[in-house]
């Protein structure tokens, strides 16, 4: 970010070499001394990049604050090409917001969908003006098995069941005596002991579940 020449030749180069539509992510730049991503937006417009995704932090910036949604509308303004506006949309409402707020083509969701892949449904009923459902405890128990299974599929029962020690504990956010859960999933190193686990908290929910009618409705990630 700190070597826009650099960025161009780079930007031009894939571009030649390739037919597929090209699109770019960046920063707002490389820390607060600077705000390179609008320079960086018009270069890659001039380069034939066909979509700009932005994730308005600084890269010495980590996650740290707020993303500053005012430099989306900003490079909005001024490049042609779609603008995919990125960073803090934490429930479907804020897409939304970031649309209508930034002028944005669309945006982009990364952490928020970590344990809740329903939320791109979610902003797709809010913008169809349909009301976003949130999913059953059941239906959210489905899809982690679903999740584990896939998962050892592809990588091999030791290493899914270590990527499922973090991230099963995604889905259970908000529910009740989640942590006992998370906790136990910890050292987790064998399918068996995965699902096991799995179904022996989605059991301790389930009588909770029936009990209380609200509580379908009373989670959210
Ligand atoms: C686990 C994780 C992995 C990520 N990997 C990438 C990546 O490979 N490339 C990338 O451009 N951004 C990556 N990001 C950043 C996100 O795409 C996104 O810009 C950032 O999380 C801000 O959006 P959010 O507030 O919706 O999470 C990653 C973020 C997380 C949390």
């Amino acid at each position: 970010m700190k070597e826009p020449q650099k960025v161009k030749a780079f930007l031009e180069a894939v571009r030649n070499a390739v037919s597929i539509p090209l699109t770019i992510k960046m920063r707002a730049g490389w820390d607060k001394s600077g705000v390179q991503a609008i320079k960086l937006s018009e270069i890659a417009q001039a380069s034939g990049v066909d979509a700009i995704a932005i994730h308005p932090r600084t890269a010495n910036q980590g996650f740290g604050g707020k993303a500053d949604w005012s430099l989306i509308a900003t490079i909005k303004q001024k490049v042609s090409i779609p603008v995919i506006g990125n960073g803090d949309i934490e429930r479907p409402e804020d897409a939304l917001k970031m649309l209508e707020t930034t002028g944005c083509d669309a945006v982009m969701i990364g952490r928020a969908a970590i344990g809740n892949p329903w939320i791109f449904s979610q902003v797709l009923a809010l913008v169809e003006g349909r009301k976003a459902s949130i999913p059953d405890i059941a239906h959210r128990f489905d899809v982690m098995i679903n999740y584990l299974r896939i998962s050892i599929e592809c990588f091999g029962e030791k290493r899914a069941c270590r990527m499922m020690r973090s991230q099963l504990g995604w889905f259970v956010k908000g529910l009740h005596n989640n942590k006992r859960f998370r906790v136990s999933i910890k050292h987790l190193s064998a399918e068996g002991e995965a699902l096991y686990l799995i179904n022996e908290y989605r059991n301790f929910l389930h009588p909770l579940y029936t009990r209380e009618r609200s509580f379908a409705g009373g989670i959210g990630p």
